[in-house]
């Protein structure tokens, strides 16, 4: 069986994977491909990139499997939450509902436009629901035969946290707390009011959040551990054309983007970072205590919340915790393309996720290509892990473009800006010279598996940097750049036989000076996407600060 899986909703992170037989080949966002970051549109390329990936004609698909139901189930949702007033009636929130609905009823769902670019298939449509494709996405891939599954996110048709229980290859679902006490739109909507893009700059809010202090009571809008949690919609939202006046009737001004950080926003991001993490330990008590499992599944764009992920794994509630990776609506083709497996009782695929290299990858003659079109000066070294250790160790700021590109948010050394972590300057020379992003956003380190609890206090298997733990006291000295300020780090264990061109640069690293510990942070400037292709890594390095850009067997320099 070979099928499909598509995340498009017109609102964020459209995106496709292909799979053969219940195995994932290739998964990719759009973004990647179009350059638009968070790219919403028909993922038309990124379904193209499979179909070339894995030699396949439209009409060999079986199935083309989106992550959510028809759209008129969001809008029969949206029109009940109206009419019964757990949101507040505003007119252009009914045109801009209405409008979404015209627009997908039109596009059947997304097929009229499928079918629009690839006539000749005769695959079977499925539509599945959004919230048990992000679980699929979760149990499916997290090699747990028995596990509680959470899905967290803004919204789905009509969810907004959901559990399930994963069994024996079978998914039941257990409840669901229906939009709109969402915890993605609590932390969205407080995103937007600190000046930063709601649904996307989440990041930003949880890096800020150890500089604050507790003292603002944010209970007006979340109740963190109300069986499971209430959040007022109510209270949060306001009107088409003001989306935070609910907050800033509350609160006060809301910050203007751009503007100084001061004492009250550092305040804020910690109330709202801490209400999240209560009510997500309280979810996964729930979870545990409903299921009988201590194994914990999660997925969602809110568990992308490393801080709150790192808590749970640290609680003593679970034996395991898997994030899926993708945990935002990109990761939803990963569980809406094996969701046919669940047909007439059947079980799901499992694989355990060790890495997430789904995506595309350029040959070395692809790479000398590029180089030569753009008459660049660059040398074949023998060995490129140990060349970049080498630049590395002496301070050098550095591109690394290998193998396979990530799927997911996070750069896990296939598409990587690479730095030394020792220097207490570096986190600011890569801020300022490279990322040009936001002073408080710590970066993160990757480190050999085997080195793992030397550094991290508790250290776990962490292949995703989607788990934050705290530093050892005695070595936060000695990889200061890649420590928050509170101690913690999000680090990525890398495992030989998972990457080892990537574990074999963090050993040489090692080698010259002590400490197989590398920065690691995305290949991307601020505000785009994380580079896909040699001549978009290219063109990254020379608008940036970096030193060297090491892309297949090839160093280039400025
Ligand atoms: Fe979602």
């Amino acid at each position: 069986m070979i099928s499909l899986g598509l995340n498009y909703s017109e609102m964020h992170d459209s995106s496709a994977c292909i799979a053969r037989d219940g195995e994932v080949l290739f998964a990719i966002a759009e973004e990647r491909l179009s350059r638009q970051k968070h790219d919403a549109r028909f993922p038309e390329l990124a379904i193209r990139a499979c179909l070339d990936f894995a030699g396949v004609q439209p009409q060999k698909l079986d199935h083309v499997c989106f992550g959510w139901p028809p759209a008129t189930a969001a809008l029969k949702h949206d029109l009940k939450c109206m009419a019964i007033g757990s949101v507040p009636r505003d007119y252009g929130d009914l045109v801009s509902t209405l409008r979404r609905n015209l627009s997908f009823t039109r596009q059947q769902n997304g097929e009229r436009p499928f079918r629009a670019r690839f006539p000749t298939t005769k695959a079977n449509f499925r539509f599945i629901d959004h919230h048990l494709a992000h679980a699929i996405s979760a149990y499916a891939f997290a090699g747990l035969d028995n596990a509680a599954v959470l899905v967290l996110d803004g919204r789905g048709a009509w969810e907004a946290t959901s559990l399930w229980h994963g069994r024996d290859g079978r998914l039941e679902h257990i409840w669901t707390v229906p939009w709109p006490n969402s915890l993605g739109l609590f932390y969205a909507q407080f995103t937007q009011y600190l000046g930063f893009q709601p649904y996307s700059d989440e990041w930003k809010v949880m890096g800020l959040a150890p500089y604050g202090e507790a003292g603002i009571n944010l209970r007006d809008f979340i109740i963190p551990a109300d069986n499971p949690y209430k959040v007022s919609a109510l209270r949060l939202l306001g009107h088409d054309s003001s989306p935070i006046a609910g907050i800033v009737s509350r609160l006060g001004p809301a910050r203007i983007p751009e503007s100084q950080i001061d004492t009250r926003h550092k305040n804020l991001a910690f109330a709202v970072q801490q209400s999240c993490e209560d009510a997500m330990l309280a979810l996964a008590r729930a979870a545990v205590e409903k299921t009988g499992c201590r194994n914990l599944c999660l997925a969602g764009g809110v568990a992308l919340n490393s801080k709150a992920n790192g808590k749970i794994a640290a609680s003593g509630l679970v034996d395991h915790v898997f994030v899926q990776p993708a945990a935002s609506d990109d990761g939803v083709c990963l569980g809406a393309v094996l969701a046919p497996y669940m047909d007439d009782g059947g079980k799901l695929p499992s694989h355990k996720m060790r890495h997430a290299y789904l995506g595309s990858s350029s040959s070395d003659e692809e790479i000398e290509k590029v180089i030569q079109t753009y008459k660049l000066r660059a040398t074949r070294v023998a060995d490129p892990a140990a060349a970049a250790a080498q630049m590395l160790a002496s301070g050098k700021i550095l591109g690394w473009f290998q193998g396979r590109m990530e799927f997911g948010p996070r750069a896990l050394g296939a598409r990587s800006i690479l730095a030394d972590p020792r220097d207490p300057e570096m986190n600011a020379k890569v801020n300022n010279a490279v990322k040009f992003r936001e002073w408080w956003r710590p970066f993160a380190p990757s480190m050999l598996a085997e080195v793992a609890d030397q550094y991290i206090e508790s250290a776990t298997d962490s292949p995703f940097m989607i788990l934050t733990a705290q530093v050892r006291p005695e070595k936060r000295t000695v990889i200061p750049s890649v420590t928050h300020v509170d101690g913690s780090a999000r680090p990525q264990t890398v495992e030989r036989d998972v990457n080892p061109l990537y574990w074999r640069l963090i050993r040489e690293f090692g080698d010259r000076t002590g400490v197989p510990v590398v920065m690691n942070t995305s290949f991307n400037l601020r505000g785009e996407p994380i580079v896909c292709t040699p001549t978009d890594g290219i063109r990254t390095f020379f608008s940036s600060g970096m030193d060297a850009l090491v892309i297949g067997t090839f160093v280039v320099e400025k």
